[in-house]
């Protein structure tokens, strides 16, 4: 088995990250995390990931002039490595359609929402204003719209009464690390792939696979 040299984009705390460097430490998972790369010196992820191991690079964004030249850098840092796919998690720069465009097909993110609900910030507390009775998360390719891209994998979360956005928040998250990994594994064993703008799956449509629901 080749496994897929992942990149994990990073901006914050990782634990989106962890829980996809846990899941790679099994010999039968068809990725290995190959690099953490953060825009913000400051993310607690690098740190977690030097535990683990793993070569963990900042690239400052605020040290480059434009998007353009921050995401050269990015690109070049990528290339370097060998990297085959990059997972964004928790990365909170908007990508301009020049670096989506190059890593079209290999790259994906996650998104605390039931896409194409609440693209964008502040997705728990827009969730509880509607008044929605199940929120949760989605793994999408990237594509230049921002969270708009095809999808993998969802996994649905109720919304019980008396709920914070950071309750919501929390159990939501509980979820996006066992669907994140599960849903990486189906793209690099092939089994969710792109085709004509949408994710096919090798075995049909599975609610196992591709949409989960805690308990
Ligand atoms: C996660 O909830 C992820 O879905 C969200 O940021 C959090 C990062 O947490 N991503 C976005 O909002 C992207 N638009 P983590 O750093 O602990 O993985």
């Amino acid at each position: 088995m080749t496994r897929r040299r992942i990149a994990i984009l990073i901006s914050g705390r990782g634990s989106n990250m962890v829980s996809l460097i846990e899941a790679a430490c099994c010999p039968d998972y068809p990725a290995e995390i190959a690099l953490v790369l953060s825009n913000r010196p400051d993310a607690g992820g690098l740190e977690r990931a030097r535990a683990s191991g793993i070569e963990a690079l900042a690239i400052d964004h605020k040290a480059y002039s434009t998007r353009e030249s921050f995401e050269q850098a990015l690109d070049a840092a990528l290339r370097e490595r060998d990297i085959d796919f990059i997972c964004l998690a928790g990365f909170m720069r908007v990508l301009t359609p020049w670096f989506v465009e190059r890593w079209a097909g290999r790259m994906v993110n996650i998104h605390p929402s039931l896409l194409p609900l609440f693209r964008g910030t502040h997705t728990h507390q827009r969730a509880l204003e509607e008044g929605v009775l199940v929120h949760g998360c989605t793994v999408h390719f990237v594509v230049p719209e921002l969270d708009a891209g095809p999808i993998v994998a969802q996994a649905v979360v109720p919304v019980v009464p008396g709920d914070t956005d950071h309750m919501l928040a929390a159990r939501v998250l509980a979820q996006e690390h066992v669907l994140y990994p599960q849903a990486l594994r189906m793209i690099c064993d092939g089994r969710a792939r792109l085709e004509g703008g949408r994710v096919v799956f090798a075995e049909g449509w599975s609610a196992e696979g591709s949409l989960r629901s805690p308990g």
